[in-house]
């Protein structure tokens, strides 16, 4: 596995494997590699033949109160995982040359930011958009992976690959979880042993919504009230959203129509740490 920094570097490697007909898959993370991550990297080896992983803990995505400088930056380690997970190049740049002095150009995604992450973390998604804009022009990637863990930002990258016209297929991979329910996740650390027991309400009450559907209940915003009861009362804990949504749109729905598809949203803090999780569901 070969490590770059330089995204000169990285174009021009992209760039010869693009003319030797080599299939390129890529997978982005912010680092603090985890089974999530690893399963990216297994799902992208399946369609491309060459697998680059980038680490990058991108500022612009974060806001001015959230944990850009406690976020995990466990280096070594990561390249260890990457290596043994048969990545073929990683390419973690420095902050400077990706956002050099006077840099002034983003890109935004509008409607499917509006609710939600969107709305709870201003700016967050102009982040991502142009992070993801910028590493796939450096990549050079044919498909890319990126996990339904963050339904909202896969969505929002799925807008953003059809409104620019970028020719790169964009896989959604399965949430991994523990088994306990809790879906893995490099801020999982920051949850001591008690804030992680009482966080397994939040797949309890995905569960209870997947019951709630199968025994023919129609009424989402019902089931949503519910599960914010289960989160409630459960000491430590409170909900920030739950909701049912439209899978590609992300609007909210109230009520279900039988075959249809929808995405159930969520998320609460458990003490001071906040998780989001969400769930396919087929009324
Ligand atoms: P990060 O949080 O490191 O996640 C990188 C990728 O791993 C994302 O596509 C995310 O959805 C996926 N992922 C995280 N936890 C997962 C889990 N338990 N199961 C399956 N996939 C999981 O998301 C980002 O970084 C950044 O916003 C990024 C896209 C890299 C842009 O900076």
């Amino acid at each position: 596995m070969q490590i770059i920094t330089e995204p000169g570097q990285m174009q021009a490697i992209a760039e010869k494997l693009r003319l030797n007909r080599q299939c390129i898959g890529v997978v982005m993370t912010m680092g603090a590699l985890h089974e999530g991550h690893l399963s990216l990297v297994k799902l992208a080896q399946q369609t491309a033949g060459i697998v680059i992983l980038t680490i990058f803990v991108n500022p612009s995505q974060f806001g001015a109160n959230e944990d850009l400088h406690k976020y995990p930056r466990p280096f070594e380690q990561d390249a260890a995982l990457a290596k043994a997970a048969g990545v073929d190049y990683l390419f973690a740049p420095e902050a400077s040359s990706i956002y050099p002095e006077n840099y002034q150009t983003t890109v935004e995604c509008s409607t499917v930011t509006k609710r939600f992450e969107g709305e709870l973390r201003p700016g967050h998604f102009k982040g991502v958009a142009t992070i993801v804009t910028k590493l796939f022009h450096i990549t050079k990637p044919h498909i890319s992976v990126f996990g339904e863990k963050d339904a909202q930002q896969l969505a929002v990258i799925r807008r953003l690959v059809i409104d620019l016209n970028m020719d790169i297929k964009i896989i959604g991979a399965p949430i991994v979880r523990e088994d306990n329910g809790l879906a893995v996740s490099s801020r999982n650390i920051y949850l001591s042993s008690q804030e992680r027991n009482a966080a397994t309400i939040l797949y309890k009450g995905i569960c209870h919504a997947t019951r709630r559907i199968a025994d023919h209940e129609t009424d989402l915003a019902a089931i949503a009230t519910e599960i914010e009861q289960m989160i409630q009362s459960t000491p430590g804990c409170r909900t920030d959203y739950i909701c049912f949504v439209d899978d590609k749109t992300f609007e909210p729905v109230e009520t279900a129509e039988s075959e249809k598809e929808y995405r159930l949203l969520l998320a609460m803090y458990s003490g001071t740490v906040r998780l989001i999780d969400n769930m396919k569901i087929r009324a």
